[in-house]
């Protein structure tokens, strides 16, 4: 599945695939071959998406911009954040997170919430009871990560049914996972659930 994205009225319909070739609604819901259609730019539909929860440090959240770039995944990120987005440290281990990566900032995680109604959430806590490897991924999850000092906050947490708290499992002295390794881990065992779609 992609998604056709119209620059002017910033509107997205969905193109699906049939015997090679691709196909979406016309105006009248007619499905019509896609190489007849102009005005379109065409958009994979990100196969997952991260989560930032308040992210604090800059070079964390660079990699994860150029990891998202690496896997096809969307990055979201909800404020406040402890850095701007064009903090230096952030650039330098992003790369140019705009040609990159699709990034959205959102003021309040109920904002994301509200923007991806149909959007499973998987957190992600050194407090889950479910291990990672058992997420059963599907596409287009949301794969939630907290702040690097705090975590996710418990109330958040709470909200999320215990199949999707999840966590990676450590030695015992282990506190915690570094952000940008525990969404590197997630990511990729996610992607490799869903048969790593789009990449090769
Ligand atoms: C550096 S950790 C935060 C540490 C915080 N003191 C805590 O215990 O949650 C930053 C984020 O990485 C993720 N993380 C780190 N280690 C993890 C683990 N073992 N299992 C699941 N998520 C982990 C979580 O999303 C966490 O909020």
């Amino acid at each position: 599945m992609i998604h056709l994205i119209n620059q002017t009225s910033r509107t997205v319909r969905t193109a699906v695939n049939v015997q090679e070739r691709w196909f979406a609604p016309d105006h009248n819901g007619r499905l019509k071959w896609l190489s007849a259609w102009h005005g379109d730019s065409v958009e994979r539909a990100a196969v997952l998406k991260i989560v930032l929860y308040q992210p604090e440090i800059p070079p964390n959240t660079g990699n994860v911009v150029r990891l998202c770039a690496n896997v096809g995944a969307s990055l979201h990120l909800i404020e406040p954040l402890g850095f701007s987005l064009d903090d230096r440290s952030l650039r330098r281990a992003g790369m140019d997170y705009r040609e990159l990566a699709d990034v959205s900032v959102y003021s309040r995680y109920s904002d994301f919430v509200a923007q991806h109604p149909q959007t499973r959430i998987l957190a992600f806590s050194t407090a889950g009871e479910t291990c990672y490897t058992d997420g059963g991924y599907r596409q287009g999850d949301a794969l939630l990560f907290g702040p690097e000092t705090r975590g996710l906050p418990r109330a958040l947490l709470q909200k999320l049914p215990a199949a999707q708290r999840l966590r990676i499992p450590m030695t015992a002295p282990a506190r915690s996972v570094n952000l940008s390794n525990a969404v590197a881990v997630a990511v990729y065992e996610a992607w490799r659930q869903l048969r790593f779609e789009g990449g090769d």
